[in-house]
């Protein structure tokens, strides 16, 4: 990455401290470079703001260049995804459900930020991030319903539920608790929340038709980057939960392999992950009230401290089970490895999986759908009670008709610990898992869910991780 000349005249200060010192006066150009650049919470802005400001005018900007202009609008949302079948540098490469997810959205924001920043006529003009966990933020932001503004976009490419304000997500399908409790990376943290919240969100503001539920439209609308901008976030807040939680640095694909984007002079720049793994510290930015920064180097020896290995228990032997509309049940007869369930629920280093694989569908269902182990029949789905192991969402990959991106099928793993350790101790030999369909709230109420193309999951098993500590 080329180097950006940093001038920090305050180089100690902490996140905590540049928060004090931006926000009063952020467009004072001193106070500006004294620090990171400061990633603000779209929540606490006002329509007046100059990053709201600043956005309108530079989306009104980057959409008046030609479309093979790399700063234009549809040049920067083509670099993650597009139907054209002509091809330019960088088109389609973003990272779905790969080690790269975080990686390659971070370096694509940071280069986006750039760019905007120069259109945008603000010199410290930053991403603002929309923290939908906080339940005063499920609804579109504000700046975003305003029908005369940049960026608003109408109807279909962004459902009129969104814009007027009356759609809202379901706390379910923005519930981080357990990406962050995993302490592996990948499949761990990032595919986990990159399921929930990030897939979720996407096909709930998308549905099967808008913007931001394909994968190859979705950069379109400029309320992609401030979602971005929260996964980002996500991650350096997942690190500084320590305990062992650290990027993949004994990995050299996922350490060096390079992509390529357009800096803000249109340069072609290329990045790769040794370049952006502390934002404050390598990239000059941070987040409004982010804990400090864990830092992370390429430089140093890496010896991961964890390993984990998947042992599978049971693999159902039924058909592929297809999700659609209505509830389904998937009974699970586990006599036979009840004992070990019980002790790998009770354990502290191992960790019992459902596991979904090979999930696909032939176009975009539009839907998520909440999964439940051991609910009672009869009884309420409800994501707050003691049943409910996590949402499944068909975004990125498993979606057949998705052709511009390497197809694979979906995976899923869902932690049940939380879920079976009493569970299991009924005398049931059958786990059922139960597969509901989970719209979006409109006017805080659920809807009637609308399945625009049905869900296969083709192999159902539990398994146990098992994570060691590594010994030198
Ligand atoms: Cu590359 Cu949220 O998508």
């Amino acid at each position: 990455m080329k180097k950006h000349s940093r001038r920090r005249f305050i180089a100690t200060a902490g996140a905590a401290a540049s928060v004090a010192i931006l926000s009063p006066s952020l467009f004072d150009i001193t106070s500006v470079f004294a620090a990171p650049f400061t990633r603000r919470d779209i929540g606490s802005l006002s329509a007046g703001d100059p990053i709201i400001t600043g956005y309108k005018t530079a989306v009104t900007a980057m959409k008046a260049l030609p479309a093979t202009d790399v700063h234009s609008w549809s040049y920067q949302a083509a670099i993650h995804g597009t139907f054209a079948s002509s091809s330019h540098a960088a088109w389609n490469t973003c990272e779905h459900h790969t080690k790269y997810f975080w990686s390659w959205h971070r370096m694509y924001l940071y280069y986006f930020e750039k760019i905007v920043r120069k259109y945008s006529g603000v010199p410290g003009w930053t991403l603002p991030y929309w923290n939908y966990s906080a339940a005063d933020q499920r609804q579109l932001p504000a700046p975003f319903q305003d029908a005369t503004s940049s960026l608003f976009v109408p109807d279909p490419n962004r459902p009129t539920s969104w814009s007027a304000g009356s759609a809202s997500l379901p706390p379910a399908h923005v519930d981080i608790s357990a990406g962050m409790a995993q302490i592996n990376f990948y499949m761990g943290a990032s595919s986990s929340l990159e399921g929930n919240p990030h897939d979720n969100v996407h096909v709930d503001i998308g549905g099967p038709s808008g913007w931001m539920g394909n994968i190859h439209t979705a950069a379109q609308d400029p309320v992609f980057y401030v979602h971005h901008a929260n996964i980002d976030r996500l991650w350096n807040l997942w690190r500084a939960q320590g305990g062992g939680r650290s990027d993949p640095l004994g990995d050299s694909p996922w350490k060096n392999t390079l992509f390529l984007f357009f800096d803000e002079n249109k340069n072609t720049v290329t990045t790769k992950g040794c370049d952006v793994l502390n934002s404050a510290a390598q990239l000059n930015y941070n987040y409004e009230g982010e804990p400090p920064e864990v830092t992370e180097s390429c430089l140093r020896l890496f010896f991961p401290p964890w390993i984990f290995q998947i042992v599978n228990l049971i693999i159902w032997p039924g058909p592929p089970v297809e999700v659609g509309g209505e509830r389904v049940l998937i009974p699970i007869d586990i006599k036979a490895m009840k004992e070990r369930m019980l002790s790998a629920a009770d354990s502290s280093s191992q960790t019992l999986l459902l596991i979904f694989d090979k999930v696909e569908a032939e176009r975009l269902p539009g839907v998520v759908w909440e999964v439940y182990a051991g609910l009672p029949a009869g009884k309420t789905p409800d994501p707050n009670g003691p049943y409910f192991v996590g949402t499944m969402t068909l975004f990125s990959t498993g979606i057949r008709s998705q052709k511009m991106h390497n197809y694979k099928p979906a995976e899923f793993q869902f932690a049940l610990d939380r879920v079976l350790a009493s569970a299991l101790r009924t005398k049931a030999d059958k786990l059922e898992i139960t597969i509901v369909p989970s719209p979006i709230l409109i006017d805080g109420k659920p809807t009637k869910p609308r399945v625009a193309s049905p869900a296969r999951i083709g192999r159902v098993s539990i398994a146990i991780e098992n994570q060691q500590k590594q010994t030198k």
